[in-house]
């Protein structure tokens, strides 16, 4: 991959200007006030540069962690922070990226990435030398005059990337943005993303269903507990990235969580009527899926 010409949209790593820590204490979320809460007790630190994954089956307050992480939602009890700062809403210092692009159909790609250059007030100067920085960060550089209907389905999601860049921020929130993507583009995502990863040391806490992508990208994976949301388990990725998808240490990692997931998908449905119930699809069909390195949840 090409060598960063400037040194744009990357956090600090040096321990004193290191930024994108990531502090959740104790945070819990009833939506309704009453019965099960959606999330409850989480208590979750994200080192500047980490790259966090979080799985955990349908409805375990994956999203809802993400969202009072991004200052969308408030918790009602405990307290979410940024480098120390109290989290008290949606700042630049943190990007959302969703399943959904959400792009404006009538803006080409750069015009999509520099729209939040433009709201913030940023001189054209400086949106120009942003844009062209996070466009290249994407391999989409090429692509910067295309409308959204003549991009691929990954190529949309790498523009909706390149816009949570641009505002350089120090954590980037990921909510399952590769699951509607087919097998063969989503490993080449996997791999770009840990590329410009590599090269941002951003902050990053990715949501998704797929235990495969988790062991593919994380240092860290959460596994969570449903009704109410909790961490059931914590588990480290010791190995370097980017990571070879046919190893046997990832093969082997993808059975041992998919384990921890099914236990609990199986204590979960025990509180289910039938007609409610998830039921995931074997561990074995993980091992020929080297493409998506493991089936959702
Ligand atoms: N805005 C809301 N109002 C009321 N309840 C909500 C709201 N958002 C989420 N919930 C509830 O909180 C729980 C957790 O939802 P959340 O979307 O965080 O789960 P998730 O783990 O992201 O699920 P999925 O994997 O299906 O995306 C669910 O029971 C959901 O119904
Ligand atoms: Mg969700």
């Amino acid at each position: 991959m090409a060598r960063p010409t400037s040194g744009i949209l990357r956090n600090e790593t040096s321990a004193v200007s290191a930024r994108g820590r990531l502090t959740l204490s104790n945070v819990s979320k009833n939506f309704d006030g009453t019965g099960v809460p959606a999330i409850q007790d989480i208590t979750l630190e994200c080192q500047p540069g980490e790259f966090v994954v979080v799985v955990g089956p349908s409805g375990c307050g994956k999203s809802t962690l993400l969202n009072i992480a991004a200052g969308m939602l408030k918790p009602e009890k405990g307290t979410a922070a940024i480098d120390g700062r109290l989290i008290q809403g949606p700042g630049p210092d943190r990007a959302m990226v969703f399943q959904d692009h959400g792009l404006f159909p009538w803006l080409s790609a750069a015009q999509n990435v520099e729209f939040g250059l433009k709201m913030a007030g940023f001189s054209r100067a400086d949106r120009q030398q942003r844009v062209a920085e996070a466009l290249r960060m994407v391999h989409l550089s090429r692509s910067a005059g295309k409308l959204v209907h003549e991009l691929s389905g990954g190529m949309r999601q790498r523009v909706a990337i390149a816009r949570s860049l641009v505002v350089d921020p120090a954590v980037l929130l990921m909510d399952e943005p590769f699951a509607a993507l087919d097998a063969q583009t989503r490993t080449l995502l996997h791999q770009q993303l840990q590329e410009l990863w590599v090269e941002t040391k951003k902050t990053i806490l990715f949501v998704t269903h797929s235990v495969g992508e988790a062991v593919r990208l994380a240092d860290r994976i959460i596994v969570m507990h449903a009704h109410p949301g909790k961490i059931r388990a914590e588990i480290d990725i010791p190995l370097s990235h980017p990571r070879d998808i046919d190893s046997r240490d990832i093969n082997d990692l993808v059975h041992r969580i998919r384990r921890e997931i099914e236990d609990e998908v199986n204590r979960v449905n025990a509180n289910l009527a039938p007609e409610d119930q998830w039921k995931p699809k074997a561990a074995g069909d993980l091992v020929d899926c080297s493409a998506n390195l493991g089936s959702g949840i």
